[in-house]
């Protein structure tokens, strides 16, 4: 099993609408049993897709395709022996909304994840919120 963790920049002009993107992930992944964690500041994206090798690499195939998006920084991509993000999820913070309640949410969804995973999530988190 597959665990692949990337960041990425929205492009300057894309409407992004999260729930879109939530909603369309959650058909795609649940019929192919990827999992992970999306977590949107409203200028990037880190996500965690976990599953099986050939689902996880089809599946970012085509986010890596996916305009809305750039600059895709695969940050780690490794074997792991079981799910260390339960279930999808996603943190959203809208620019400008203070960024305290979704920095605690990706705390508490990546409690259970390995140490350096955590402290990626962690950073991204801190960084924004000092921004
Ligand atoms: C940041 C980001 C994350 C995405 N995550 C997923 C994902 O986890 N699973 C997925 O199927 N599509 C994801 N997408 C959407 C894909 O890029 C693509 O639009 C979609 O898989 C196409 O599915 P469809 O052919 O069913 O419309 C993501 C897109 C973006 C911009």
């Amino acid at each position: 099993m597959r665990q692949l963790v990337y960041i990425s920049s929205i492009r300057r002009q894309a409407a992004i609408d999260p729930a879109n993107i939530l909603a369309t992930s959650r058909r795609n992944n649940a019929r192919a049993r990827v999992t992970g964690l999306l977590f949107f500041d409203g200028k990037r994206f880190l996500q965690a897709l976990e599953g099986d090798d050939a689902v996880v690499d089809e599946t970012f195939a085509r986010i890596q395709r996916d305009d809305r998006h750039h600059a895709l920084v695969v940050l780690s991509s490794r074997e792991i022996e079981r799910r260390e993000f339960g279930e999808w999820a996603m943190a959203f913070n809208a620019p400008g909304d203070a960024n305290s309640e979704a920095l605690e949410q990706v705390e508490k969804l990546v409690a259970d994840a390995d140490p350096t995973v955590r402290a990626t999530f962690e950073g991204f988190a801190k960084v924004r919120r000092a921004a």
